[in-house]
């Protein structure tokens, strides 16, 4: 690199501004987009050159954005300083600002990019890096075509087409207004210059402002090398300012996440309607179909098939798996496991190889062991099932006294009956069966037969004589003159 040996490299990243359009509670660097708020998708940006420094500039609401930066300390792998501009006076003064942070005397290189800009992507920066070095220049400029340059600075370049200065749309002379090339707001800076920049600029501007944009003008007419490096993929430095905007970059960002997918070998019958969130892994020849939604840490095994209509947060899911009309957190589902439809999977659940969570089944902080089924209609919670065992429809694992809960341990090799009560804390033994209905309120010892209640008693014409001239009544009697045609009428 043309640096010398010592030189650093700073990045700071600016996220100071109010965000006010956003008409928000929340910061509005705190929106997310595929699951990480916008400032995050921008330090991982500047993180992704491995800078010496980086530095966020903070102001409104900051307390939330320095907690979520405080959070990423473990997943970055490096400490993200933040510098505080309690007033926000221009993003020449935010930088300063940023700049205080670092060493006296910095040299080397400032990246300066904003916290609102979720898409751009760390090789659009090392290009910018690349561009700065390579050129020799003092300040180099990320620029933009665009189709509607409103309300953006425009980049003004002389006859021989070298950039002399940036000018703002309010403080723009109408020729210059229809410059469509605009400053994204990103940049390389010598830091030496930078900080003698800062040092001159001043707040006479139709915004009494303290613009950075003014250190490249003043590098330049100190006679050193200004340039830009024209950004083609415009959506990598538009900024959110407002919801429409964060809808639209989501998509994008989605439809790009997507397209990674896609190419690392996953299908996805329908990307319209299939979201995910930054933090996913796909294995090759995972089936995604049409309304899927996978959030967090979510990782699918090879082949597994995912949805329709599946939202899974925090769920890993082994290879082979289906998981069909499902919504599901913080759980674990089995290599070859069958999942739905209409399964709800609350936090805890660990579905085994092979496993069955059926229809109308809601799980919660069980464990159902390899090859166990709960096909139908079920409430698992708070239970350890072995394997190889099957639960009768439409039971219930009773793990709530009103007060505490409690567990239920069900052994392997295990059948019980439909409509079973599992009354916690109880214990059903391996090999044990139950009856249909049966209420387990004691344990069951292994291979016994479980039944509860009494025999069934029928009391013969109780309908006919207790419920006189009701269509039950009714039809009970056509039935029964039909078995006995000289009965007579009651
Ligand atoms: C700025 C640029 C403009 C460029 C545009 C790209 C200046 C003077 N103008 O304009 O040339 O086309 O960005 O979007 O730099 N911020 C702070 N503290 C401040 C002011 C801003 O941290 O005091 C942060 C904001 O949070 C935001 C970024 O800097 O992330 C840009 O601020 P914004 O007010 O949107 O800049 P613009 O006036 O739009
Ligand atoms: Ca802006």
């Amino acid at each position: 690199m043309p640096q010398g040996t010592n030189a650093q490299l700073s990045t700071i990243v600016l996220a100071a501004g109010e965000g006010t359009r956003m008409r928000s509670s929340t910061p509005k660097v705190m929106h997310p987009i595929a699951g990480r708020p916008l400032v995050e998708h921008a330090v991982r940006a500047a993180a992704g050159l491995g800078p010496d420094h980086l530095v966020v500039v903070v102001g409104h609401s900051r307390a939330q954005v320095v907690a979520h930066l405080e959070s990423l300390t473990t997943a970055l792998d490096r400490k993200v300083v933040t510098a505080v501009q309690a007033e926000q006076k221009g993003t020449g003064h935010a930088v300063s600002c940023g700049l205080a942070e670092l060493p006296d005397r910095l040299t080397g290189t400032v990246i300066v990019t904003y916290g609102d800009v979720p898409l751009l992507e760390t090789e659009t920066l090392r290009a910018l890096l690349a561009e700065h070095n390579e050129s020799g220049n003092a300040v180099t400029v990320l620029t933009s075509v665009v189709a509607d340059p409103t309300g953006y600075g425009r980049i003004i370049r002389d006859a021989s087409g070298s950039v002399t200065g940036i000018v703002e749309h309010k403080d723009a002379t109408p020729q210059q207004l229809e410059i469509a090339e605009i400053n994204s707001g990103i940049y390389a800076f010598d830091a030496e210059v930078l900080a003698d920049g800062l040092s001159r600029i001043t707040a006479h501007n139709a915004q009494g402002e303290l613009y950075l944009t003014d250190v490249l003008g003043i590098a330049r007419a100190d006679g050193k090398r200004a340039g830009a490096l024209v950004c083609v993929d415009t959506w990598q430095v538009e900024g959110v300012n407002d919801r429409v905007q964060l809808a639209g970059l989501g998509a994008e960002y989605n439809r790009r996440l997507l397209e990674h997918w896609m190419r690392a070998g996953v299908t996805i019958t329908d990307p319209a309607s299939v979201w995910l969130d930054a933090e996913v892994t796909l294995a090759r020849d995972v089936l995604l179909q049409p309304g899927v939604q996978l959030q967090g840490s979510t990782a699918v095994g090879e082949g597994a098939i995912i949805g329709p209509d599946t939202t899974l947060a925090n769920v890993t899911v082994g290879e082979g798996a289906k998981v069909i009309r499902t919504h599901g957190s913080d759980s674990i589902i089995g290599p070859g496991a069958s999942v739905g439809p209409f399964a709800y999977l609350r936090p805890g659940t660990e579905l085994g190889e092979g496993g069955k969570i059926g229809t109308f089944v809601e799980t919660k902080n069980s464990q159902i062991g390899a090859g166990s089924k709960v096909p139908h209609l079920s409430y698992v919670g708070d239970a350890t099932i072995g394997e190889h065992s099957n639960i009768g429809a439409a039971s219930v694992f009773v793990n709530y006294d009103g007060v505490n809960k409690h567990r239920t341990t069900v052994g392997s090799h295990v059948r019980t009956g439909s409509d079973n009560m599992f009354v916690a804390p109880v214990t059903v033994g391996d090999g044990a069966y139950s009856g249909a209905g049966t209420v387990i309120r004691r344990d069951v010892p292994p291979g016994a037969l479980a039944v509860s209640g009494g025999p069934q008693r029928n009391l013969e014409g109780w309908v006919v004589r207790r419920r006189p001239g009701t269509p039950a009544a009714e039809a009970a009697e056509r039935a029964l003159a039909a078995q006995d045609p000289d009965r007579e009428e009651q």
